[in-house]
């Protein structure tokens, strides 16, 4: 066996052993808190890197508008969490040094801004992304990741599963010769159940009779043929909603065509194709800057952009113009999330009323469209106008009787 073969053994053999270990740990994950029960809740809040920083201190900006009287009795706490920095975690070497894990461990929930992750080949140390740790460590393993077009009859839900596929060894591969380089995937039964069983609860609770489970099990034959495998299995707890297998190819191709997309809900799917395809889907919302995330687990959950800490528009000049609405739509979800729906229902139709249905103010990322900070006073004044609700409402009936619905 050549030398190279030995390594690369060697190195599979730990792998191997690092995954089975994780698979008994998932098993026997403890519960987080139930929301009702906790006096004095803590928020943490990352501000990140790049933009992060501009849209995080527009939602607290935010936040400390909708939630003042919780703020003010001390029911809710917003506690900042500065060390996430790209400065900082190379500085300790780490995804998430140390200190910063254990903090988050203390808060009841997260509110995270993007980090940037230092590409291999780049300027920077090969450190992991700030992401993929945290999912991994807080195992959050259902990204959930709500796509909405009122106007357009798009009512989407992506269910990602958040914390294995190709991203729980991505950072592990290894070059076995000078010109041979491998990754891993890997994907457990008991993670393929945990996301699908979600997406089939979130179908249930809403009425939908369909789960489409995405993967390329015509080629990528072992793990995407266990995450169809186990759909197929799962489907049978929730008689009257149907387990469709579909491919990410066309899946991708389906989302923006018009005659098919409005009939979706509710996508499954193993980590990369929903990292992918969430992204598109968040496109055809508005773009990837108006849509937020829950990263949830059994114990902790966080929420964040889907996108990412856009270093470009900050060496451009550009991070004033932003676009903050991911952020606060991850706030609404996190809302959600404690149990605070009313909260949670004012921010979203506030949400909706500027980003989509009245648009008096329009975020383009550069100086011709409003900043950040616009935005920010454009929601508070919405929150604050004593007819949300009203306006809200007639938005929606006006939307759903526009020639655009069900195009
Ligand atoms: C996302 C992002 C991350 C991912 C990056 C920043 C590692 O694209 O949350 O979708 O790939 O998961
Ligand atoms: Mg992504």
């Amino acid at each position: 066996m050549s030398e190279g073969i030995a390594r690369a053994v060697a190195h599979f053999a730990g792998l191997m052993r690092e995954q089975l270990e994780r698979v008994e740990r998932m098993k026997k994950r403890p519960r987080g808190p139930a929301f009702a029960e906790v006096s004095r809740l803590v928020i943490g809040v990352c501000p990140g890197d790049g933009i992060g920083p501009v849209i995080t201190r527009e939602t607290g900006r935010v936040l400390g508008v909708l939630l003042s009287s919780e703020l003010a009795s001390g029911r809710v706490e917003l506690r900042v969490i500065d060390g996430l920095t790209l400065e900082n975690r190379l500085a300790h070497g780490k995804a998430i040094p140390d200190p910063v894990l254990a903090a988050l461990k203390e808060c009841h929930v997260i509110l995270k801004a993007p980090t940037t992750t230092p590409e291999k080949g780049g300027p920077y140390p090969n450190i992991e992304s700030a992401n993929v740790a945290m999912r991994r460590e807080l195992d959050l393993f259902a990204n959930v990741r709500p796509v909405k077009v009122p106007q357009l009859g798009i009512d989407w839900v992506f269910f990602r599963e958040n914390t294995e596929g190709a991203y729980i060894l991505g950072s592990k591969g290894l070059m076995v010769s000078d010109e041979l380089g491998v990754d891993f995937t890997a994907v457990t039964r008991p993670g393929c159940e945990r996301i699908i069983r979600m997406a089939f609860e979130h179908a249930r609770a809403h009425g939908v009779d369909r789960v489409l489970g995405v993967t390329k099990a015509n080629v990528i034959k072992t793990t995407d043929g266990l995450f169809l495998e186990v759909g197929a299995h799962i489907a049978r707890e929730f008689p009257g909603i149907a387990w469709e297998s579909w491919y990410a190819d066309i899946v991708a191709a389906k989302l923006i065509d018009p005659k098919r997309r409005s009939t979706f809900r509710v996508f499954v799917l193993p980590n990369l194709y929903g990292d992918i395809l969430s992204d598109e889907a968040a496109e055809v919302q508005g773009g990837v800057g108006t849509a937020g995330s829950a990263n949830i687990g059994t114990e902790h959950a966080m929420f964040e952009a889907i996108h990412g800490s856009a270093p470009r528009m900050v060496q451009e000049g550009r991070g004033a113009y932003a676009d903050p609405s991911s952020l606060m739509r991850a706030a609404v979800m996190m809302l959600g999330h404690v149990g605070m729906s009313e909260a949670s229902a004012r921010l979203e139709k506030a949400l909706d009323l500027c980003g989509q249905f009245e648009r008096r103010l329009v975020i383009t990322g550069r100086a011709d469209g409003a900043t950040a900070e616009d935005f920010a006073d454009y929601v508070i004044a919405t929150l604050a106008s004593g007819d949300l609700d009203v306006r809200w409402q007639a938005a929606v009936d006006a939307a759903a009787g526009s020639p655009g619905k069900g195009e």
